[in-house]
């Protein structure tokens, strides 16, 4: 029998989220080779023996180790964690300048070993790394994904699941736009069971409209407030960046709100920005544009000229 092709992530920077997110891959047994890089060489072989400590424990055996660039020719999937991160008080898009840079010099490194498979970036802000990521590697769109609002997704879910007391796989709602502070929620498509969140408000007194405003103020703000208590947000981005990893991987074709190029879609073009995708192991297979009402979709064209101003000086 022919031996079935083993499947390599490499993870690029293994600071709270790269090493979080190597963990949770492992603990989900999706990948079989697992390589870590980061400039801090000590500190990634240290997890790569952590890691190894663990692997008694998890579902199926995964090779894990400390690499370099070579190692990326041969990998399916390359995902990005690396770059600095927000301190207490900054917003996502004040990382550009820092992160751009950064960017660069790891994509031509990438690119240089002869990888040919997708891209996965996590690094803020998620939707400009992912358009530059996208444009340094010269790689397909399709090939390039930014994890966008997939955790902005499923805190919405998970809030909503927890107000009107239904298991969060039965919440079909989704944050869409910038993962940052024009993300908005699009109500109009908000499902709990196939019941429009809309009409639950309408036919029952329990609910209120200002409640449901206030669970969209909590999840837009949710990263400053975890990082005003513990300096920085990783489990969550892990959690779904492994999501992400497993469509691919397992070509799910799920239907997940990743950072994704626009060509038209929702009246718009040459953005990457949150959006529902369908992703399997040719990276995204189709934007779903959702028929949005006016005021989501001005709201998301706002999201998008945001990105946009900001992506001009590097990219125009
Ligand atoms: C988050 O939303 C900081 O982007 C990170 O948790």
């Amino acid at each position: 029998m022919a031996k079935e092709r083993v499947n390599r992530v490499v993870v690029v920077g293994t600071g709270f989220v790269g090493s979080s997110y190597a963990f949770a891959l492992m603990n989900q047994g999706i990948a079989d080779e697992i390589v870590l890089i980061d400039v801090n060489k000590e500190k990634a072989m240290g997890d790569v023996m952590d890691l190894n400590h663990g692997k008694v424990f998890a579902p199926q055996p995964t090779n894990i180790w400390y690499g370099d660039y070579q190692d990326c020719r041969d990998a399916d999937l390359v995902v990005i964690c690396a770059g600095a991160n927000q301190k207490p008080g900054e917003t996502r898009l004040d990382l550009v300048d820092k992160n751009i840079n950064i960017f660069k010099t790891i994509v031509d490194s990438v690119m240089k070993s002869g990888f040919d498979g997708i891209f996965l970036v996590a690094t803020n802000p998620v939707d400009i790394l992912t358009y530059a990521t996208w444009k340094f590697s010269g790689l397909p769109k399709e090939r390039v994904i930014g994890s966008g609002t997939i955790l902005d997704t499923a805190r919405f879910r998970f809030l909503l699941s927890d107000y009107f007391k239904v298991a969060p796989t039965n919440v079909h709602a989704y944050i869409i736009g910038e993962h940052g502070d024009t993300e908005l929620p699009v109500w109009s498509h908000a499902e709990i069971g196939s019941i429009p969140v809309e009409q639950l408000i309408t036919q029952n007194d329990n609910y209120k409209k200002e409640d449901l405003e206030n669970i969209f103020t909590n999840v837009r703000d949710a990263a400053y407030q975890i990082i005003e208590k513990k300096g920085a947000t990783y489990y969550g981005i892990a959690m779904g960046l492994v999501r992400i990893t497993r469509a691919i991987l397992h070509n799910e074709n799920a239907i997940l709100t990743v950072s994704a190029y626009l060509d038209g879609q929702y009246g718009e073009k040459n953005v990457y920005i949150g959006v529902p995708a369908i992703v399997n192991r040719s990276g995204i297979r189709e934007v779903m544009e959702m028929k949005l009402n006016e005021t989501e979709q001005q709201q998301f064209h706002h999201s998008v000229t945001v990105l946009k101003d900001i992506l001009a000086p590097y990219f125009d």
